[in-house]
């Protein structure tokens, strides 16, 4: 319960899925935690879930669209609780139109593309940018950024979030580089599909069971799992770990494409 006692922590996207998962997790681990969400409500409904368990929790209005709404939103934090130690840049601007303009690099509307790296790479990188600014201030911290496994190899689609989520393994590697002689450390989670109430709601269940056939302990993460990797980069227990991209995708990456046909093959 003590592991991060005395911390301030914010997460965005912390009102729905692992963004809520790893703030619960924080601050199940004694962290004060920053519900940072464009939405209001879900992030109060975040900020209840922990302290109905006994945390300590406020919200955050953010934007990671908007540079003044970032600066403003992670200033607040330190003026507010006295220190950021740990941020967790979870939130992606993936609103489902753009999702589902975002085919391949013939299709999708060029305004969409400048979209998804303004929000999820650019955005990104000023969550970074302000909370390194913040952390410097009291000797440093540690920084998570949600990567994904589309980051990693190229997905069938989704060209413009594949992007951004390269752009955030190469920006996580930088950001630690520069930043590790000053007690910053900066590293990233790389989620395989995870079971969110909204990805089952919008995601055909015959894709959902493609995806969990092709993870090696063969079903989908919860957001929790991902949560607790954030919590253990988070935590000085994990003090020389930095630069890395962790992927939590139940050994999603770990094998060769043709693992669930041979899987069925062999029978196994
Ligand atoms: N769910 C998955 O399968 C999966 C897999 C790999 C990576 N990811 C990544 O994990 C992160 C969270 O995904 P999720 O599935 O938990 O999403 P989610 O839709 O459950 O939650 C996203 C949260 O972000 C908030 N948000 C949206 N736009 C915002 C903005 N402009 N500024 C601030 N907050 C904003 C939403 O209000 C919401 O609370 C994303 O970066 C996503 O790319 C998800």
């Amino acid at each position: 319960m003590t592991q991060l006692a005395g911390k301030v922590a914010l997460v965005t996207g912390a009102g729905s899925g692992i963004g809520r998962a790893s703030a619960v997790a924080l601050a199940a681990k004694g962290a004060k935690v920053g519900i940072g969400d464009i939405n209001d409500e879900t992030a109060a409904q975040t900020v209840d879930l922990i302290e109905a368990a006994g945390g300590s929790a406020f919200t955050v209005n953010i934007d990671i669209c908007s540079e003044d709404a970032i600066r403003s939103a992670i200033e607040g934090v330190t003026r507010d609780h006295a220190r950021l130690d740990i941020l967790h840049n979870n939130a992606a601007y993936a609103p489902p139109e753009v999702l589902a303009n975002d085919l391949d690099i013939l299709q999708i509307p060029t305004e969409d593309w400048d979209g998804v790296m303004q929000g999820t790479l650019r955005g990104t990188m000023l969550c970074c940018r302000y909370g390194v600014l913040e952390m410097l201030k009291t000797g440093g911290g540690s920084i998570i950024n949600t990567s994904s496994m589309y980051g990693l190899s190229a997905f069938n689609q989704m060209p413009a979030y594949c992007v951004s989520k390269a752009g955030i393994n190469m920006l996580t590697e930088h950001v630690a580089a520069v930043f590790g002689r000053k007690g910053i450390r900066c590293n990233a989670v790389a989620p395989s599909m995870i079971a969110t109430p909204m990805l089952e709601a919008a995601i055909p269940a015959e894709f959902i069971a493609i995806n969990a056939d092709s993870t090696a302990v063969g079903y989908l993460g919860e957001p929790e799992d991902v949560a607790q990797a954030v919590v253990w980069l988070a935590s000085d227990e994990a003090r020389y770990i930095t630069g890395q991209v962790i992927r939590v995708d139940g050994g999603t990456t770990a094998h060769l494409p043709t693992y669930a046909d041979a899987n069925r093959f062999f029978g196994t």
